[in-house]
């Protein structure tokens, strides 16, 4: 696996939902990148943990973007305002992660369909590496032209970790047990164990069931992965229609005094290395009240003005997931069962995709089911 290298020419935006603050660069190659630093407290085995199981993840089949090494050189960060950035940009100088950028690219919900059968090469390779970075949380999924592409795998093959006192034996890392209840496609666990079985005997016609001890053993037994993939995308037809406007509410409690609330807009940012964004929504929630609500409204042409190419009814499905995950569908998964706070708290998480939350704000009423309208007009509509 040969990377190309590019250099970095302009720092174009941070991607403030990562943990390892990456950001998109542009390169002397026209491409465009998300630049996984060197710098980064995460440290750089993690990059190479990035390259093997990226390598590993196109065996199998999956999308995921392409990857090149980017060099970064003093002068790029010479002029970034941000000091958290411009820090990460000079304590990166040389060489660094370039992951293709997916432009226009949707996260990954618990409402889009996926194939068992990728399903099942995901759950795989994520047992295989250990990864612990696919939970429905924070799924690492993007979704691209009607396509599920795996992205960040920095949370794999973790046992470098432990290199600062030798190296460690790799049987044990293949012993390791490794969790799926949080991953974001366990449903599709089954799935494994079929995939497991057909590339079985994929493995005997080729003479080649051998692997005795590897970490695949965490999922559904050994396999062999044939090359058969779809990977394409469809909503889930079960979901509950969307209510217009989206008002959804779970009340337990009657309002009269003014309680505190906090909200957030919910934007959609057709393309994230533009920054360019338009209000698509609020969320509303009132801990007093045991109260979570958005209100949504897509206005496709406004968002055509910003990128004519834009998937509008993509837009209005990840509204619906917000509207799904407040009202508490259980068809949503674990997302939509918490209590409210967490699921505020899903929901607020920063996200790099096309549909994501702004900062908290807060403030106070008598009638949170009023405010989210009060909201939707005074912010969306
Ligand atoms: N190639 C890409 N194209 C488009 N968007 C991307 C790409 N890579 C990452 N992103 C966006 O940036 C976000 C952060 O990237 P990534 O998950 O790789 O960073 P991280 O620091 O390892 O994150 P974390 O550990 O918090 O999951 C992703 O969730 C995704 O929304
Ligand atoms: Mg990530």
């Amino acid at each position: 696996m040969t990377l190309a290298r590019v250099t970095a020419t302009r720092f174009v935006a941070p991607l403030r939902e990562g943990g390892s603050l990456p950001g998109i660069i542009e390169a002397d190659d026209l491409g465009t990148y998300v630049c996984k630093f060197r710098g980064a407290g995460q440290g750089l085995p993690v990059l190479v943990a990035e390259v093997i199981v990226s390598g590993l993840a196109e065996a199998l089949g999956l999308h995921t973007p392409r990857l090149v090494t980017v060099d970064l050189t003093e002068p790029i960060a010479r002029y970034e305002a941000d000091e958290e950035v411009q820090d990460l940009l000079n304590a990166s100088l040389g060489l660094n992660l370039g992951v293709d950028f997916l432009p226009g690219s949707f996260g990954f919900d618990s409402a889009i369909d996926v194939s068992s059968d990728y399903a099942a090469r995901v759950l795989w390779l994520d047992g295989f590496v250990a990864n612990v970075d696919r939970s429905w949380r924070n799924p690492n999924l993007l979704v691209w032209h009607g396509k599920v592409w795996v992205i960040d795998h920095g949370a794999s093959l973790y046992f470098h970790h432990a290199w600062s006192r030798g190296l460690t034996d790799p049987a044990r890392f293949a012993d390791q047990p490794w969790s799926v209840d949080d991953h974001v496609l366990a449903a599709h666990l089954d799935a494994v164990a079929g995939l497991a079985d057909e590339t079985r005997r994929a493995d005997h016609r080729r003479g080649a069931c051998r692997r005795d001890r590897q970490g695949a053993g965490r999922v559904a037994g050994r396999s062999r992965l044939p090359g058969r993939v779809q990977g394409g995308v469809r909503r889930v037809p079960s979901r509950p229609p969307r209510r217009i406007p989206g008002l959804a509410a779970e009340t337990r409690r009657g309002m009269s005094a003014p309680m505190p609330y906090q909200y957030v807009v919910l934007r959609c940012v057709p393309r994230v290395d533009r920054e360019e964004f338009v209000n698509v929504g609020v969320l509303v929630y009132c801990q007093e009240a045991d109260f979570l609500a958005a209100g949504c409204r897509v206005d496709a042409e406004r968002l055509h003005a910003l990128w004519p190419e834009l998937d509008a009814d993509a837009v209005r499905a990840a509204l619906a997931f917000v509207d799904g995950v407040c009202r508490g569908d259980a068809a949503l998964g674990a997302a939509a069962t918490g209590d409210l706070g967490v699921r505020f708290g899903f929901l607020k998480a920063p996200r790099s995709t096309v549909v994501q939350p702004g900062p908290v704000h807060g403030g106070i009423t008598a009638d949170p089911v009023a405010e989210v309208e009060r909201l939707l007009d005074l912010l969306v509509r």
